[in-house]
């Protein structure tokens, strides 16, 4: 265990902020001897996977930061038509997606070039493109921290929605996903009907694209749209799209008949959070050490030198803003430590 550690460059957002412990997790079996060696119940304690959806508004984490590092892809099972892999929670989602693509498997080439790592990718049930990772998800395995003892959640168990699942919520701090199984078709059509794909691909002259030439788009629309967390700090989009009542966005496309929405199944709307922002006349709004991006107002940035409370600060200010132009709440969908 190594004392007051940076965190700058396990953080997508880049604040220098110190965990007083860290532990770094290579093999399963460390973490269950770290549980039985009674450390996690002494602390505070914050698992961290690849850092990319999370705040840290403090500059020191006065707890046991449990960093988990654990690598491995194996196939599980394979018949002509589908696959299940497993990859262990360490792994890099956008290498591991790419690896599957490579090898000609469909089902996550719509979450293609989202930062973090596998173990993560459950807990807010990532999404992107038409797709959310329940769509290839099979079942994980998850640790208890407090018994060190591992359980097997099916799909059913994680309980998905909007990113959301049942780690987020009712187990909120309780386990730690050790590996996830996915389900993957050899041979299935490709997802293309999500905003700009089809546009995007047409320009490019790709008229019936392979999976490979999907994922390859998606990660230059990406690109086209997403700030590189290497070069500048972000979260991805920093707040949850707000579902809202019919009746509400009704009346609001009166004034604003423009307005971009998605229909729920229950009835609901759901609106872009970043349209919002922008319309509130956010887009590209920054001071010395953090902003709005100027191409995607759902995402906030840090130029360098801030703290994670010029984030928590700007943040609410946004959600105030956004709240007296439109009387809609908007909530992070970020990770506050
Ligand atoms: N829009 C604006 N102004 C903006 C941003 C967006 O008017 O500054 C409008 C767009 O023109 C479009 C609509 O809002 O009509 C939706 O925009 P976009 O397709 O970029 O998607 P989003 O709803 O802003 C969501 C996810 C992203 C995901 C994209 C693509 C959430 C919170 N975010 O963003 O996920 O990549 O769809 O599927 O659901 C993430 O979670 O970190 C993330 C990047």
């Amino acid at each position: 265990m190594k004392t007051n550690v940076s965190l700058k460059s396990h953080n997508s957002f880049g604040f220098d902020a110190t965990a007083r412990y860290f532990v770094e997790i290579n093999a399963i079996g460390d973490l269950q001897a770290l549980i039985k060696s009674g450390e996690l119940q002494n602390r505070k304690t914050l698992i961290l996977s690849g850092g990319n959806n999370i705040l840290f508004q403090d500059e020191v984490f006065d707890g046991l930061v449990v960093y988990i590092n654990t690598k491995g892809i194996e196939i599980l099972r394979e018949d002509e038509n589908e696959i299940i892999v497993r990859s262990q929670a360490g792994e890099d989602w956008p290498g591991f997606v790419r690896f599957c693509v490579g090898k000609g498997w469909h089902g996550m080439e719509n979450l293609a070039h989202i930062p973090g790592k596998v173990g993560a990718a459950p807990v807010q049930n990532i999404g992107a493109y038409g797709m959310e990772l329940k769509d290839c998800f099979l079942q994980c395995e998850a640790m208890n921290i407090a018994s060190g003892e591992t359980k097997v959640f099916t799909k059913k168990e994680c309980r998905f929605g909007y990113r959301e699942s049942i780690f987020k919520g009712e187990l909120k701090g309780q386990y730690v996903i050790t590996s996830v199984d996915f389900l993957l078709k050899k041979n299935t059509s490709l997802h293309l009907e999500y905003g700009n794909i089809k546009t995007y691909l047409e320009q490019n002259g790709i008229d019936n694209p392979t999976l490979q030439q999907l994922h390859d788009a998606i990660c230059a629309i990406r690109d086209a749209k997403l700030p590189d967390v290497k070069q500048l700090g972000s979260a991805g989009s920093f707040f949850k799209n707000p579902v809202i009542e019919r009746a509400q966005f009704e009346a609001l496309q009166k004034d604003y008949p423009d307005i971009p929405h998605y229909d729920e199944p229950n009835g609901k709307v759901k609106v872009p959070a970043g349209w919002l922002i922008e319309q509130a006349g956010w887009k590209g709004w920054r001071d010395k050490h953090v902003g709005v991006y100027d191409k995607q107002a759902l995402v906030l940035v840090h130029y360098g030198g801030g703290k994670g409370e010029d984030i928590v600060d700007l943040s609410q200010r946004i959600q105030d803003s956004v709240e007296t132009k439109f009387g809609i709440k908007i909530s992070p969908e970020v990770n506050y430590v």
